[in-house]
């Protein structure tokens, strides 16, 4: 596996308005995507910073991943997100060189991509999402892509 990019860095926040204000009026950011997450309980936003994100997570409840995060934390950095070409195959070698994993399969994140994440603890102390974006490697058998797969 590769690590191509940080995709992006996941904010927990209280106020999702809020927040996108404030990235706007500092630094002129734009929201390039809204989404909700039921399966993660939160309301995101992301910031293009290049071919990055500044993903913007408040959480729709106190009893959610995000929720119990603010509530230990407070507002702060959240996750960092790696874009690698195929989170099941990275996910299956990490795993067999003992990294600790949430997610024993990769499964659906925001925005058609699919996730993963590794356990903080084990990992730097920095929850890791591993992200796979199909806007960024489409299915070869559909037509280019922008990168080899590893
Ligand atoms: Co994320």
């Amino acid at each position: 596996m590769k690590l191509l990019r940080i995709d992006h860095v996941g904010y927990a926040v209280t106020d999702l308005r809020e927040a996108v204000a404030y990235h706007e009026r500092l630094y002129g950011a734009e929201v390039t995507h809204r989404e909700e997450v039921p399966a993660e309980g939160v309301r995101e936003a992301l910031l293009a910073v290049g071919e990055s994100y500044i993903q913007l997570l408040e959480p729709t409840g106190e009893e959610t991943p995000v929720g119990r995060f603010l509530a230990r934390n407070g507002p702060g950095v959240h996750h960092i997100g790696y874009g690698v070409a195929d989170v099941e195959a990275s996910l299956a070698e990490l795993q067999a060189k003992g990294a600790r994993t949430v997610d024993d399969h990769p499964r659906r994140g925001s925005r058609g991509c699919t996730v993963a994440f590794l356990h903080p603890k084990g990992a730097m102390g920095v929850l890791v999402e591993l992200v796979e974006d199909p806007g960024l490697f489409p299915d070869p058998t559909s037509g280019g892509s922008l990168h080899s797969a590893e």
